[in-house]
């Protein structure tokens, strides 16, 4: 299910026509081209975005909120390099650029632009205000682990717990 991420949102009908607009988007789909955690970036933000949208429907949030706001947190072009330095400066600030990106192409409510630009947290400092703000925090992190941790068995816990949440 994990790998395999593309096939569960072509079934969910009701995630798919949330987020349908920004996934056709051609400047969006750029990010397809970038690798993000071993993955592209796009694979990264459709994880992001479906777990949190799974999570805050069963908490009965506002799950479309963190269905765009999740596809669109890391919507920016350039390369996190991880350890370079470019990559580092790129971890504070790319919030910031995929929430403009994200602005211009789709226009983003209060709600997503919280979780964009506060995704990060708590390497931003700002406190994030909405609780699906947090949602998309945590699944962020989730994700990214698991991303670099492919092989290690605790992905599929980590997954199990989420998912069951
Ligand atoms: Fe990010
Ligand atoms: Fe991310």
């Amino acid at each position: 299910m994990f790998k395999n991420i593309q096939k569960e949102i072509l079934t969910d009908k009701e995630y798919y026509s949330i987020v349908n607009h920004i996934l056709c988007n051609d400047e969006f789909k750029k990010i397809g081209e970038c690798t993000h955690h071993g993955t592209s970036r796009l694979n990264h933000s459709l994880r992001v975005s479906y777990f949190s949208y799974i999570v805050s429907k069963k908490l009965k949030w506002d799950f479309e909120s963190a269905a765009r706001g999740g596809l669109v947190h890391d919507f920016f072009y350039n390369e996190n390099g991880g350890i370079t330095k470019d990559g580092i400066i790129s971890t504070f600030t790319h919030s910031k650029k995929a929430s403009k990106n994200a602005e211009k192409f789709f226009g983003l409510n209060n709600k997503e632009r919280d979780i964009v630009e506060k995704h990060m947290f708590p390497l931003n400092i700002k406190l994030p205000i909405y609780k699906e703000s947090y949602i998309v925090s945590i699944v962020d992190k989730i994700v990214s682990f698991i991303e670099l941790n492919m092989k290690i068995k605790t992905k599929a816990i980590l997954l199990f717990l989420l998912i069951r949440l």
